[in-house]
């Protein structure tokens, strides 16, 4: 069965999401074992906690080097034998050595459908305020993995949601995670955990 980590900074819905979906049999090929946050208040720390998955606070240092961080970074993820890696609301840069590392093994969950409204500064609400003031009628949200460009890499899949008369970022956001997001992001853990393990077994073969 393929190891999971998954990366948070904050609140965790997605997180959350991941984890009831476990707890629910839908998500067979994977084990959630990790749960990496990149700051010590993270509610998403609380989550771990309660569904017994270890948490592990790895901040990085304002004088540290992107790269050195990820040196750290990938030495938890190897030192727990994660084989793929889910960011959820992670919000630290990650240097190449980890993207290079997890290849097609590490995907993202943007609030919207890539490639409107993604890439540097397109986070947290600032995703929905700009859709708003594009004033588009469907937005949604896409599961991608990750590569060396912010939201480019290749689409896992994407769902769409309606944008309503008297939308405030805020409300956007939180139709976006009901309607989109958690529903999005377990079903693609599965899908990509299945595939890993299918080449696993392929490879064993
Ligand atoms: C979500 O909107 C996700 O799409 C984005 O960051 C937010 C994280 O929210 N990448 P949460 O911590 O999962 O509640």
């Amino acid at each position: 069965m393929v190891r999971a980590a998954v990366l948070v900074s904050g609140g965790g819905t997605n997180l959350q999401a991941i984890l009831d979906a476990k707890a629910a049999g839908r998500i067979p090929s994977a084990e959630i074992a990790l749960v990496v946050a990149s700051n010590s208040k993270a509610y998403a720390l609380t989550r771990a906690a309660n569904a017994g998955v270890e948490g592990v606070v790895l901040h990085k240092e304002k004088t540290e080097t992107p790269e050195a961080y990820g040196e750290r970074l990938l030495a938890v993820l190897r030192e727990h034998r994660i084989d793929m890696v889910v960011l959820a609301g992670f919000l630290t840069i990650l240097s190449e050595n980890v993207i290079r590392a997890y290849d097609h093994r590490m995907l993202n969950i943007h609030p919207s459908l890539i490639p409107s409204f993604c890439g540097e500064g397109f986070y947290g609400l600032h995703v929905h305020e700009a859709a708003l003031a594009k004033g588009v009628k469907v937005t949604g949200a896409t599961v991608h993995f990750v590569n060396e460009i912010p939201d480019g890499g290749d689409i896992i899949a994407q769902k769409a949601v309606e944008v309503l008369p008297g939308d405030t970022p805020e409300v956007l956001q939180r139709r976006v995670m009901e309607q989109a997001e958690w529903l999005l992001l377990p079903r693609c853990v599965e899908e990509v955990a299945a595939s890993l393990n299918e080449i696993a077994a392929q490879t064993v073969v």
